[in-house]
């Protein structure tokens, strides 16, 4: 199949990204991460978490950052935060989030360590939030974790992948985005996974979610645009990494994203050397060096230059 010729980022780096952050990351820094990628041009920044504060601290202060976020929303940007349940549903409204996303996994073993009830509990967890979500004229996106391997539990069928994202099509999500949360899948794993999910909802409502922890995530994002799907996640440096997923790395890099689609001459509407700006700022922020490769090469040749 032909490449598609606009591709959609969905930037993650605030959430997923910041979600494991052992060090407290200030509400500040957060909002200035925020608004720098609003400049390289992004149109999607997954914000917060509305999660328990037990579960995940780094995201504690989600209403303080969305009540920000939407008051000085830029128009034509998405700001969607992570809803558990009904209760972090209620809490993202009051903070007047517009977008939301549910999650559940495709591992029985990973849902119970993630969100403590089995897969089919969490789809009946996400119903009232689905009706509320109606009611309140919020969009809703869906998550399938662990789509090709789990921590806990090993490979993953690819057939309950397709169960799961399908279950949350049917539902009203009007996109369903693809963990591959620890990071071990490689194009022919992929690929499989893709085609069974490809039967059962039309190629332009999935999305790739691909973590980089054994450097993967571009090749499968590489075969991914080959199998005709147009939106990916990314985080910002490289950040990031699952508290329920031991050695899961960050997502892909959003600067290696966008690096991969100007060689193919892809449209994204994306500033690479305004990413690679930000990916310092942010790293040095956290007293790193950006786990992204095609940032470490433009700051090196910067520094030379
Ligand atoms: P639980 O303990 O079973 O929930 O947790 P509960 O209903 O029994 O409530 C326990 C306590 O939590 C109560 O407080 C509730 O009020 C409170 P207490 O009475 O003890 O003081 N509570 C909440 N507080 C704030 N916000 C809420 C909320 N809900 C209950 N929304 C729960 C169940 C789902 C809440 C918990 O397991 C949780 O928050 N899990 C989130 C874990 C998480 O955020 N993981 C990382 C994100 S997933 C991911 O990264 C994968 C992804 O990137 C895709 C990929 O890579 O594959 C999306
Ligand atoms: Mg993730």
């Amino acid at each position: 199949m032909a490449y598609p010729t606009f591709v959609n980022i969905v930037e993650v780096g605030p959430r997923d990204g910041l979600q494991n952050e052992k060090q407290n990351v200030p509400t500040a820094t957060k909002l200035e991460l925020i608004r720098r990628l609003e400049n390289s041009g992004l149109k999607q920044i997954e914000a917060a978490a509305f999660v328990s504060p037990k579960w995940v601290p780094q995201m504690a202060d989600h209403s303080e950052v969305m009540r920000e976020v939407m008051r000085s929303k830029r128009p034509g940007v998405g700001y969607p935060v992570l809803v558990p349940n009904l209760k972090g549903f209620e809490a993202a409204l009051v903070a007047g989030v517009e977008e939301i996303a549910i999650f559940a996994a495709a591992s029985e073993a990973f849902s119970q360590k993630n969100i403590n009830c089995s897969i089919a509990e969490s789809l009946d967890r996400f119903v009232p939030v689905m009706a509320a979500a109606k009611a309140a004229n919020v969009k809703v996106r869906g998550y399938v974790s662990c789509v090709v391997g789990c921590p806990y539990q090993g490979e993953v069928p690819p057939q309950i992948v397709a169960d799961v994202a399908h279950a949350l099509y049917a539902m009203g999500c009007y996109e369903v985005s693809l963990g591959d949360t620890i990071g071990v899948g490689t194009p022919a794993s992929v690929l499989a996974m893709l085609e069974a999910v490809a039967k059962r909802i039309p190629l332009k409502f999935i999305a790739g979610h691909y973590h980089d922890t054994y450097g993967m995530a571009i090749a499968n994002i590489h075969a991914s645009l080959q199998f005709g799907i147009s939106t990916f996640d990314s985080s910002i440096a490289g950040l990031g990494g699952c508290p329920y997923a031991a050695g899961a790395s960050g997502n892909v890099a959003t600067e290696d994203v966008v690096y991969l689609l100007n060689g193919l001459g892809l449209e994204s509407g994306i500033s690479l050397d305004s990413l690679v700006e930000t990916a310092d700022w942010i790293s040095n922020a956290l007293g790193r060096q950006p786990a992204s490769r095609v940032s470490r090469a433009m700051l090196a040749k910067c520094q030379k230059s």
